[in-house]
């Protein structure tokens, strides 16, 4: 499967009030449509205040009216499905806004009928919070409510509240959600945060982070969650009743669940998380690192595809809206950006399972650069200038290289500035140019697609030394060998005899006798006899 991700604020506006809509995508269908993906995934449209952008929902069964209406998403759903494009909605079930009427009656008193729909706590005897628990978007997990005199735990922001979801009645009431939206046609949902939703009933401390150890893919080295780990906040093994509940529903239409899946050991909690009672796939965020880097990667996809469910599937993405750009990630070195782009796509098209791809990845778009009295992102104003948050990877998708907000909306002032670099790459330049990165990304679907090694799951990681990954991918039919140089060098690789360069999806490289010789960031395919 290949899934192109929509970040619905920034994708196309048809209204001129600066916010992407439901009706701007449907407009631009028939582009995503041409670039070969199968799904799209949308983020959050549905009513909320926005403090989140969306991941902070105050009714989960209507648009907010930024997006448009219901009759506007039905009318998307079955373009999209005439089109023969699924649709996966983004459904934020870990948490709510503090705006939604069930938390607006919970906190109202304690003993109303919702009122054990959040994670209440008494405060300790000297009044601070119930534990040492640390928000993902900076300070304490707990916010005092003046009216039920408690904590109420939140995993992200204060207005963000976590779920008690070990209350049958919320999962009840999420599930009807679910069946709402399953009704209404859609193929599937993405579940955003899933590892957040279920944390250790006894509310004990989480421990310091072991010195040496790694930092958890999601989170950013330099914030103080990073030092804590996350072994009560998050994760506890009653997620998987959820999961079930969940799957048990979504089997009744045939529909996908895709979950996210972070944390500590990510890719462990997925081949938990995920199954033939559980999730279909397994959204991991093991390569959205800073820098691309070789051997982690290799190793992370090997142990992904080796201790993954056998009935499930791994999600892998290079870019979305929560981090920098891979186009900026991979450049960091000096690389030239059209080379990271290509490279990374090519790679992501290279891996077992489903691709999901991000706006503007398909145009090698790198990272804005959004100066501080333009930054809307919470997380990135707690933590700022350290870590700049996640508005340089949500700027309006560049349509047009005119207009001052380059073919995005007809308003001059987006809700997130037009980054002006990216005009020379809007999609109306690169259409012009059957060499841009927008034809490289269309003949490379194109080609994954018509590989029989590509289909299944057929993959061995070799061993390497340095910036370069080589791993073979496999089916009966076919045998392909792919070799990517990651570094700011150019490098070197033995290959076997006989190996025939795939020049139609190689990139920078070039084969002399027995050897490829790799300028920095490149990739070459090559076919190999089968046994
Ligand atoms: C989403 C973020 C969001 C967070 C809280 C994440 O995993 O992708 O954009 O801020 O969940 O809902």
């Amino acid at each position: 499967m290949l899934i192109y991700q929509i970040y619905p604020r920034s994708f196309k506006d048809s209204n001129a009030d600066g916010i992407g809509d439901l009706k701007g995508i449907l407009e631009k269908l028939s582009y995503i449509v041409r670039l070969g993906v199968d799904t799209i995934w949308i983020s959050p449209f549905v009513k909320s205040p926005q403090k989140d952008f969306g991941y902070d929902v105050s009714d989960y069964c209507d648009v907010d009216p930024r997006f448009g209406t219901l009759q506007d998403f039905k009318q998307l759903l079955n373009e999209a499905h005439r089109q023969k494009l699924k649709v996966i909605m983004d459904q934020v079930w870990c948490h709510c806004s503090d705006q939604h009427p069930w938390f607006i009656e919970s906190r109202s008193n304690t003993k109303n009928s919702k009122a054990d729909w959040f994670i209440w706590a008494d405060a300790r005897p000297d009044g601070t919070p119930p534990n040492n628990w640390l928000s993902y978007f900076g300070g304490g997990a707990w916010a005092w409510d003046t009216t039920r005199q408690q904590y109420y735990f939140h995993q992200f922001l204060e207005s963000q509240p976590t779920f008690n979801l070990r209350h049958p009645d919320v999962r009840k009431a999420i599930l009807q959600v679910g069946k709402f939206w399953l009704d209404m046609g859609v193929d599937g949902f993405r579940l955003d945060a899933i590892h957040t939703g279920f944390a250790d009933p006894a509310l004990r401390n989480n421990p310091a982070r072991p010195k040496g150890m790694a930092v958890a893919p999601d989170v950013p080295k330099d914030i103080p969650q990073a030092r804590q780990l996350r072994s009560n906040s998050e994760g506890h093994k009653d997620t998987l009743i959820f999961l079930e509940e969940l799957r048990k529903l979504t089997n009744r239409y045939g529909a996908l669940l895709l979950g996210e899946v972070g944390g500590e050991n990510p890719l462990e909690r997925a081949a938990l998380y995920t199954g033939k009672k559980r999730l279909h796939m397994a959204y991991t965020f093991s390569l959205l690192k800073s820098k691309p880097d070789a051997a982690s990667f290799a190793q992370t996809v090997a142990q992904a595809e080796e201790t993954k469910n056998k009935d499930s599937q791994f999600c892998y993405a290079l870019s979305n809206h929560d981090v920098k750009r891979v186009t900026s990630r991979w450049s960091e070195a000096g690389v030239k950006q059209e080379y990271a782009a290509r490279t990374a796509l090519l790679f992501g098209l290279s891996l077992p399972g489903t691709y999901c791809m991000y706006q503007g990845e398909e145009l090698g778009l790198p990272e804005a650069d959004v100066p501080f009295d333009k930054m809307v992102d919470p997380f990135g104003l707690a933590f700022y200038p350290k870590f700049k948050g996640r508005d340089g990877c949500r700027t309006p998708m560049p349509w047009s290289r005119i207009g001052s907000s380059g073919g995005f909306s007809s308003t001059r002032n987006p809700w997130l500035p037009f980054c002006e670099d990216h005009r020379a790459l809007a999609v109306d330049v690169q259409e012009r140019n059957k060499a841009s990165t927008l034809y490289f990304t269309r003949r490379m679907i194109a080609w994954r697609k018509a590989q029989p090694a590509l289909q299944g799951d057929g993959l061995r990681v070799l061993k390497t030394k340095g910036d370069i990954i080589a791993f073979e991918r496999f089916d009966k039919k076919q045998r392909l060998l792919f070799v990517f140089n990651l570094g700011d060098t150019s490098a070197n690789y033995k290959i076997p005899a006989k190996a025939e360069l795939c020049d139609e999806a190689s990139i920078g490289v070039q084969c002399v006798k027995n050897s490829l010789i790799l300028r920095a960031m490149s990739g070459a395919v090559l076919t190999l006899k089968t046994h």
